[in-house]
């Protein structure tokens, strides 16, 4: 019996190399999502240029109000059956009436090993800090910004003469794997 893949709008903003890899998730057999829009509130989005070359749905909000861009982003989910929300280089702060209506169906990914690092400029506070290691995670959404339950993390030591460059190449290196590793974990757990 052939899977029913789950509805699923990836939010970007910029570059989209997540987004890349998750497309390339999606169109695997078995994997338990279909990626139908992508959504981004940036017009110039690099990522674009990603569901254009996979004919996914895209559609740009940008209203800079918080609650017209809820509105208008929550309506057109519902109009197109999404289920699944995925952040991938989203850089706006949901507001937690959308993440309530969204419960446990927005996932993100972040750049350190959380709860560490919270928040922005994550690979200069750690390398500032002299930290042995770094990673990225993977996480529920929730009202309080990067810290909702963990699904996975991964793990890179840092070397001598790391700079924000190499440490976020590792890094990104590592979101690639964990990413769609998350995704499978969540829908094995709920099938
Ligand atoms: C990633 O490092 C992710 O952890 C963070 O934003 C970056 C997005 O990169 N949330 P990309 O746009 O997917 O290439």
């Amino acid at each position: 019996m052939d899977l029913i893949k789950k509805n699923t709008v990836v939010f970007i903003s910029g570059r989209g190399s997540n987004l890349l890899n998750l497309i390339k998730f999606s169109k695997k057999k078995n994997s338990p999502i279909s990626i139908n829009l992508v959504l981004s509130d940036n017009p110039k989005a690099n990522g674009l240029n990603y569901a254009k070359k996979y004919n996914i749905e895209y559609k740009i909000v940008n209203y800079k109000n918080k609650k017209e861009f809820e509105k208008k982003v929550k309506d057109y989910l519902i109009k197109k059956n999404i289920c699944f929300i995925c952040l991938a280089g989203f850089m706006r702060v949901l507001s937690e009436n959308f993440i309530k209506f969204f419960k446990n169906k927005i996932i993100n990914i972040h750049p350190s090993l959380l709860p560490k690092y919270k928040g922005l400029n994550t690979h200069e506070r750690v390398l500032k800090n002299k930290e042995k290691f770094s990673g990225c995670t993977v996480h529920y959404v929730t009202k309080k910004l990067d810290s909702g339950k963990i699904i996975l993390q991964s793990k890179t030591k840092i070397t001598r003469g790391e700079t924000i460059h190499s440490l976020a190449k590792k890094v990104r290196k590592l979101e690639h794997i964990i990413y769609p590793k998350s995704i499978d974990k969540i829908f094995k757990k709920n099938n």
